[in-house]
């Protein structure tokens, strides 16, 4: 018997598993509310350890959250997703801004008022390999909300554990081996069945499938979309590219340098992206129709490095490296605004839009060379350099004319 078979170990002030500690939301209320968050880790220097600067890893995001639906979280390394996903799970504190979750303020609770949400608010890791401990049996692992919480399920730890065990595709009997007998997959339905645990309300899966094999992803997202079916999750899933997301997400959130640039529902933005960059994002996205995939299209490279969020640039921050940018771009930051049902943007030159800022044409002369242009597809040329980006054809434009 491990520590973890029932009875072995005291779980005082028992509670059971389904006795939730906040009320259950509707579906389609907000659960999540995140207002001007921010999180600068300050830089310090000398013997006195002053502080000389700070990484601005979120610099002021607006979205929520509604209960039953998935968020997706996309951007570069470095712009700030780990960062976001661990404020709003309350493993940061902020810099500034607030969380609310189910209309309470929790962003400043301690880890006392903090426990009860915990239940509620759980988060899967990106790395299967570092996640779990490499001393503790599954079963320990995946028992281990149960104590830390208190909470004593119906049947005991052992039996609750073997059943999750099995929710997520995984052998009960495997209850006692320990993380290292189990391929990255198999590690990564351990780490969802430990948030699983205790029936939360919000899953927050940062990179969940980056660090797996292409095979494998999928049966991951695929597992995450029908948990949610069956227990009525709601997701916040984060990745590095748009092809993650894609099937799992009802909005998705792009981010650059600390703040979310575009935000909207997957269909708008899949089929017309109305910022530069997640345009840029989308050419990458490979597209899923077999039938099409020797279908020719464009994919626009980025040519400069992402700046640094220590100092990052004026204006809008991706002016650095944006083929549409004017000097309105390099001096004045546009503002974050609904251009159409759903679907919100922060660019003074946003695409398949209006312009918000028509009087400002000259183009600054790093937007001449910002991007490359690269054919895609059966019998692509060689990389070209294309005078207008904007004529790149998204994956769904390109499926849709090619129909
Ligand atoms: N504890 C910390 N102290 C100082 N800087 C940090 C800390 N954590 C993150 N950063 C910095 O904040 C920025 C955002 O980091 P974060 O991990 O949130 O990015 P990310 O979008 O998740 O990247 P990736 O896709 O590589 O996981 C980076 O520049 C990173 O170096
Ligand atoms: S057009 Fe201007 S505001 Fe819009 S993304 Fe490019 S640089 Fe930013
Ligand atoms: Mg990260």
């Amino acid at each position: 018997m491990t520590s973890d078979d029932k009875g072995s170990t005291p779980v005082p002030a028992q509670r059971s598993v389904g006795a939730a500690l906040t009320e259950d939301p509707a579906p389609g209320e907000v659960l999540l509310r995140v207002s001007g968050l921010q999180k600068h880790f300050p830089i310090r220097k000398g013997l006195l350890q002053r502080q000389s600067g700070a990484v601005k890893a979120v610099d002021g995001i607006d979205f929520e959250v509604r209960a039953g639906e998935t968020l997706g979280v996309v951007g570069e390394s470095g712009c700030g997703k780990s960062t976001m996903g661990r404020l709003i799970t309350r493993l940061l504190e902020p810099t500034a801004g607030t969380v609310e979750f189910q209309g309470r303020d929790i962003t400043h609770l301690g880890v006392a008022g903090m426990r009860p949400l915990r239940r509620d608010v759980q988060m899967i890791f990106q790395d299967p390999y570092s996640s779990l401990n490499p001393r503790h049996t599954i079963g320990t692992i995946v028992g281990a909300p149960f104590r830390l919480q208190r909470v004593s399920p119906e049947g005991g730890v052992k039996k609750e554990v073997q059943r999750l065990l099995e929710v997520v595709g995984l052998n009960p009997e495997h209850y006692n081996r320990y993380p290292h007998e189990f391929s990255g997959g198999q590690r990564q339905r351990i780490g969802i069945a430990r948030a699983l645990a205790l029936k939360p309300k919000l899953v927050v899966a940062d990179e969940p499938v980056s660090a797996l094999d292409v095979s494998i992803q999928a049966q991951v997202v695929n597992l995450l979309d029908d948990l949610q079916t069956e227990l009525g999750l709601t997701y916040v899933i984060i990745a590095h590219d748009l092809s993650v997301v894609r099937h799992v997400s009802d909005r998705i959130a792009v981010m650059y340098l600390g703040k979310i640039v575009e935000l909207a529902d997957r269909k708008s933005l899949y089929a017309s992206p109305m910022h530069p960059y997640t345009k840029a994002l989308m050419s990458a996205v490979p597209i899923p129709d077999p039938r099409r995939r020797t279908a020719k299209s464009e994919r626009i490279l980025l040519k400069g490095d992402v700046p640094s969020p220590i100092s990052p640039p004026s204006g809008c921050r991706f002016h650095t490296r944006c083929w549409k940018a004017t000097e309105i771009c390099a001096r004045q930051e546009p503002v974050f605004v609904e251009l159409r049902p759903g679907q919100s943007v922060a660019c003074h030159h946003p695409e398949n839009a209006a312009d918000q800022a028509p009087g400002d044409t000259v183009l600054l002369s790093a937007a001449v060379d910002a991007v490359a242009v690269v054919a895609v597809g059966k019998d692509a040329p060689a990389p070209t350099h294309v005078s207008d980006p904007s004529q790149v054809r998204t994956p769904s434009e390109a499926a849709a004319d090619d129909a």
